[in-house]
């Protein structure tokens, strides 16, 4: 049971049905559909991106375009299947372009992922790229001079009181087209398997 007598699954149904309906910050115009995330409410990891792009605006879904394929086999590297997990995104709606989530939206749109991270409590959050892990960092009040310096290392957090492991790494989109970030997400991801295996 989570709080108030609500399970798990029904207060993230809850999140998910506000989302999808949101008018909050500007981006609900030209939005096709909302991408609340999805998953295992019990995940042991929740990775969390940057906001929507074009197939995950179509589809509703989080990581299903080329980023997302890519993220599955880093999963599956570390045995891990989609449904094991939670996935989802700093900003719910996709920004116009792509373009980078500004300030306003990122801070009217993230008391939903609050929400997620404290019904969820998983033992490992892997934030992916700079937008997400600058955001926890900011939550942990640990100061952040970017993922370059921030990637593959462990930080023992405590953000809405409650205790888990951070694991930054880089955004599987900019892996696509640059083999060094490439090299050095499945690099990461093996560290993550590797700590993964002291808790089972
Ligand atoms: N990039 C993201 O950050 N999130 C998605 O869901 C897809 C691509
Ligand atoms: Fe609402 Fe977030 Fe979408 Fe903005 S990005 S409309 S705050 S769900």
């Amino acid at each position: 049971m989570g709080v108030f007598g609500f399970s798990k699954p029904e207060i993230l149904h809850a999140v998910s049905s506000e989302v999808k309906v949101c008018t909050k910050c500007p981006l609900w115009k030209t939005r096709k559909n909302a991408v609340p995330g999805e998953g295992n409410p019990n995940a042991q990891i929740m990775l969390i991106g940057e906001a929507p792009g074009y197939w995950e605006d179509i589809k509703a879904k989080p990581f299903v375009g080329a980023a997302g394929k890519f993220l599955d086999s880093l999963l599956s590297e570390i045995g891990f299947s989609r449904e094991e997990v939670f996935i989802c995104n700093v900003l719910k709606c996709r920004p116009p372009r792509n373009r980078e989530p500004r300030a306003n939206e990122i801070q009217t749109c993230t008391p939903y992922l609050e929400k997620q991270i404290q019904v969820i409590q998983p033992e490992f959050i892997v934030t992916l790229g700079n937008h997400s892990t600058a955001y926890v960092f900011s939550k942990a009040t640990l100061s952040f001079s970017g993922i370059t310096q921030a990637h593959g290392k462990f930080y023992e957090t405590v953000i809405f009181d409650f205790k888990f492991t951070l694991f930054p790494t880089f955004h599987p989109a900019a892996a696509l087209h640059n083999p060094k970030y490439r090299k050095q997400l499945i690099n990461d991801f093996q560290l993550l398997k590797n700590e993964l295996k002291k808790t089972r």
